[in-house]
Parts: C-alpha cells; structure tokens; sequence
C-alpha cells in the first residue's frame, strides 16, 4: 500500500465531487490487501466508507449544493428487488475506486446529508457496517422487541452496529468476544451480558444463564457456527454476513430442521435499507469508533494491522479532522423503537 498522486477526479453527469474529511476501514479492506477478495484488479483506490464536503457538481444533479456535508452509500447498483442485489450490484473500493483518498467522485444519488451530531470520523464509520447491520436485523431476521438476540464477536464493527441497534429497537442482547473489555465494553451499552468465545466452556454458560436466544447474528462462521445452532430457541433465526472463520466443516442439518430453524445470509443493503437506517440516526449514539489516524501509510496500515488483530472495539477511522465535534453534540432525542420499523414490514 502507497500513497500516490493521481489526476483529480471529475463529476461526471448525474455525479458529485467529494473533498473527504474522513474514512473509515472495514474488514473488506483487510481482505483486498490480502489478497483475499474476489474480482481483484490493481491499482485501486481502497475504502468503502467515507464522510466529507461537496466540492463540485456534475450536469443533472438535483437536491445538493457545493459546500453540503454528506456521507456516501457504498452499495452500489442493488437492483430492483428487495430480496436480494442483482446482477449489477457492487461495493465502492473495489472495483470503483474508493474513499482512501483527498476526494472522489459518486453518483450524487449515493449521498445522504451527514447527521449533524456526528463527527466526520463518527460519519464516516457509519456506512458499510450500519447498513449491513441494519438489513440483517430489521430486512432480514425482522428482529422485535424484547426477543433475546445473541451477536457474535461484538468487537467487529457490523457486529457493534448491530448491538447498538438491537438494543436501541428494545431487545434483550448478549454478546461473544475474545475480549472480557469488550464483553464489559458491550454490557456499557445495554447488553445484558456476554461470553469469551476463547474459553472452551462458554456454550455451557450460555445455555444455563440467559438460556436460547431467538435470533443469532454472526459473521465468524468456522465451526463454531454449529455452537450458535445448538443456542437457538425452537424457532430462531439465525443471520449472517460473513464468515471470517472460513466455512462451518459441516452444517448440523438435523438441529437446523428440528428446531424450524432459519438461516439468513445477507450482504450490505438495498437503497429502502440505507433510507430507513439513515433516518434512524436521529436517535442513535454515535458510532463506535476505535481510533483515528492521520491520513498516511503507515498509519493506515497499522489502522489495517489492528483489525487483522481483531483488537479494535468498534471501528478504526482512517482520518479525523474534526474531533472537537464531540464537544458540541447536541442532545439526542430518546429513543423509540418505531425508528426501526422497517418498510418491507408494512
Ligand atoms: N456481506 C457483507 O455485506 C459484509 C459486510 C460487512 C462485513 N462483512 C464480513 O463480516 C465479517 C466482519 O466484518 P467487520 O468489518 O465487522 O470486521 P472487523 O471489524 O474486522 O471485526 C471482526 C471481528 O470478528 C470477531 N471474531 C473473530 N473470530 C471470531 C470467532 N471465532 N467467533 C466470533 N467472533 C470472532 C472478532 O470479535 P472480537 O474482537 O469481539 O473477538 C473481530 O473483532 C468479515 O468477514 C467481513 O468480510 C460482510
């Protein structure tokens, strides 16, 4: 990874010029550093999330103006169907060039205004992770209040997402990390407790304390995948998004059809997904955001080496040039669940 100068972009018809305040760093950006991510091509400009200031306008672009703060949707071309992404559908920073950049050029209909109580770095670690988080809790496993919800390895950024919203939505949440701060860090925001995956026994200690869970959020996979199966009620969902652990060695069917048991995958979300979460912003704390670098190599690389140690709790923001925004929040509104009802349920 270097950095490099490169023609300024352009807006092109329909499109906008961003100047970047602030980008964030998904698990996604690990994964193409790696090497690990289908559809590779190089060079690329990386990053997915980014927050920052409309510094000119395209042909045809109606309700922004030069100078409008706003965050940018990096789910691109979803398609027409609401059940799933088409044919068309990417993921900004691979293979359209991404955030990790001074500015960019998007589709002005990729735009939201930035909500006011958030810090550019706070923005700009809301896009990818919120959005994934928030199809599969509300589009996909169609959570409900005071349902028990497990969510695994609460120290990723979607899964902190999903936390923050599960609990906001009035579920009763428990959490998996590696980290007993992050399990103390969680319960800090409304989990009622949590277990350390490391420790062999913890399947044991979630089944005798808070007993099965009606929905169960996991990006990890790998076989402990068959251990989330063995928590669920009768009935459960099960929805995830990601398998950092590498598929499950086997799919414990019997279980799975037993107990009418459904899995969902899920993948980022539709543009009614990226509305309905944006406008629950409103109400919502902050993004967690685990640390801020300059915007250089080198700190981008160690921003890259945390998340590879999954040692981040929440999200690691690339470049901050607005911290003293924390100083002048404005008090949020509390919170009520209707902000969650999604449109699909109607
Ligand atoms: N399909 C999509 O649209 C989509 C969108 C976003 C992400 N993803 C995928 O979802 C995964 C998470 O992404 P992210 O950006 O949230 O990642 P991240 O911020 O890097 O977090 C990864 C977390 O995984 C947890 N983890 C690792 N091993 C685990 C295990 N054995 N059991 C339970 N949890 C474990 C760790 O939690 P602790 O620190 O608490 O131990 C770690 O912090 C990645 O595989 C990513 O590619 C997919």
């Amino acid at each position: 990874m270097e950095i490099k100068d490169v023609p300024d972009p352009t807006a092109g018809s329909g499109e906008v010029v961003v100047k970047l305040h602030a980008a964030a760093l998904n698990h996604r950006d690990l994964w193409i550093k790696q090497g690990k991510y289908a559809g590779l091509k190089f060079p690329l400009i990386p990053g997915s999330d980014g927050a920052g200031v409309i510094q000119a306008r395209g042909a045809d672009v109606d309700g922004f103006t030069l100078g409008d703060e706003v965050i940018i949707n990096p789910s691109f071309d979803w398609g027409a169907t609401e059940s799933a992404q088409g044919d068309g559908f990417s993921i900004l920073g691979l293979p359209r060039d991404g955030t990790l950049a001074e500015s960019i050029a998007v589709p002005a209909a990729q735009l939201a205004p930035k909500p006011q109580h958030l810090s550019w770095s706070e923005a700009a670690a809301l896009p990818l992770a919120g959005l994934t988080a928030y199809r599969a809790l509300f589009a996909r496993a169609q959570l409900k209040a005071n349902e028990r919800v497990l969510i695994s390895g609460v120290g990723g950024g979607v899964a902190s997402f999903a936390l923050q919203y599960a609990v906001a939505h009035g579920a009763r949440v428990w959490v998996t990390s590696s980290s007993d701060e992050k399990i103390a860090r969680a319960r800090e925001l409304g989990a009622e407790g949590g277990f350390n995956y490391r420790q062999s026994d913890w399947t044991k200690s979630a089944a005798a304390a808070p007993g099965g869970f009606d929905v169960v959020v996991d990006s990890a996979g790998g076989d402990g995948f068959g251990d989330l199966i063995d928590l669920c009620n009768p009935g459960a969902r099960v929805v995830f998004f990601g398998a950092t652990r590498g598929d499950p060695s086997g799919l414990p069917m019997r279980k799975v059809f037993w107990k009418q048991l459904s899995l969902f995958g899920t993948t980022m979300g539709s543009p009614m997904d990226w509305t309905a979460m944006m406008r629950s912003q409103v109400s919502m704390e902050p993004p967690l955001v685990a640390a801020r670098y300059p915007p250089s190599p080198r700190p981008a690389a160690r921003g890259l080496a945390l998340m590879g140690a999954a040692a981040s709790s929440g999200r690691s923001c690339k470049n901050d040039l607005n911290r003293r925004a924390r100083g002048r929040r404005p008090t949020l509104p509390k919170h009520s669940p209707a902000h969650f009802f999604h449109p699909t349920w109607a």
